[in-house]
């Protein structure tokens, strides 16, 4: 047999996936459920497939920052069910109307639409559960951190946002305040979780950190919307030219495919370049970055 050699990132994807899919099925397995379909509807949404970047984002800041794995199990749980909840509604026919997801019938396709909005009402309500479970100093600041990504002030309003810019025209800096919200705050929050396990509010490396999530998570969503337009819908897992059939504006319809390739390729500059005050122990932290803008799916 011979060995392949996998890259540093690919292990600790492998690692991160490991400990997040456990800590999600046991969620479920652990009590019986009370209404079976609505179980079943938030099973679909969540456990199968996914690539499960925020949690690795989590993993992988706390562990820059010297957290023990463990402690970091809950909020890397946590930011996957808010994103998961996130996506069910997101294809919902009332805002993306789309019927694939992770290479499935998305929830209200394979259930039903009330079964997919209760699927997401519930995964959100978890995520808080999960959260809220563990015992850490500085909890009520973890979930202060993920409420607020997650509403008003983050990625509900990002969809808003998305839901209102439809037909539209919105400049560059309008764009990018949408994606800030929609995409942006949960990865930056991703980030954030993972270094508040492991130190103050007010440790100045946060701040590097948050940095690096900003123009990592704009990236992705740029590249998302690349994808978009260059994917395949095997490969994606979703319906590829989805945006440009809802009128979407995304920034490869502003900028042009080539634009939108560069603005991406300078945040992710920009997100390498922050993480400097962390010294080698972020070395990883670099390497997701240019994964963020190289995947295919
Ligand atoms: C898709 O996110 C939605 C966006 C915010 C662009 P992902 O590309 O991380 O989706 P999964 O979790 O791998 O399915
Ligand atoms: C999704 O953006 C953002 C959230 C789910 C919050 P998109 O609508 O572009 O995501 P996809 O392309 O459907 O995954
Ligand atoms: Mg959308
Ligand atoms: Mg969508
Ligand atoms: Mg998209």
């Amino acid at each position: 047999m011979v060995a392949t050699q996998q890259s540093p990132l690919a292990t600790l994807r492998q690692t991160s996936n490991t400990r997040v899919d456990a800590t999600l099925a046991a969620l479920f397995d652990s009590r019986p459920a009370v209404a079976p379909r609505l179980e079943a509807a938030m099973r679909h949404g969540l456990l199968v497939g996914g690539k499960r970047l925020r949690p690795l984002l989590v993993y992988m800041a706390g562990k820059a920052l010297g957290a023990d794995a463990k402690a970091l199990d809950a909020p890397a749980a946590a930011i996957e069910l808010i994103h998961a909840y996130s996506l069910i509604h997101d294809d919902l026919p009332a805002m993306d109307d789309d019927d694939l997801r992770r290479g499935q019938p998305t929830v209200h396709k394979a259930f039903d639409e009330a079964s997919a909005i209760l699927a997401g009402d519930a995964l959100q309500a978890l995520a808080f559960e999960v959260l809220a479970s563990t015992a850490h100093p500085r909890l009520s600041h973890l979930i202060h951190t993920l409420a607020s990504a997650s509403g008003r002030d983050g990625m509900v309003a990002g969809q808003a946002l998305d839901l209102d810019a439809v037909g539209g025209h919105p400049d560059v800096d309008a764009l990018a305040h949408m994606h800030a919200h929609k995409t942006g705050a949960l990865i930056v929050a991703a980030v954030r979780l993972g270094g508040l396990v492991a130190v103050a509010e007010d440790d100045p490396r946060l701040n590097a950190l948050t940095r690096y999530a900003r123009a990592i998570g704009l990236a992705f969503q740029i590249h998302d919307d690349i994808l978009d337009v260059t994917g395949d819908t095997v490969t994606l897992g979703k319906t590829s030219g989805a945006d440009a059939a809802r009128a979407k504006p995304t920034y490869p319809s502003l900028l042009g495919l080539e634009g939108a390739q560069r603005k991406a390729q300078s945040l992710i500059d920009e997100a390498i370049a922050a993480l400097a005050p962390l010294g080698e122990g972020a070395a990883p932290l670099a390497d997701l970055a240019h994964y963020m803008i190289e995947r295919d799916h």
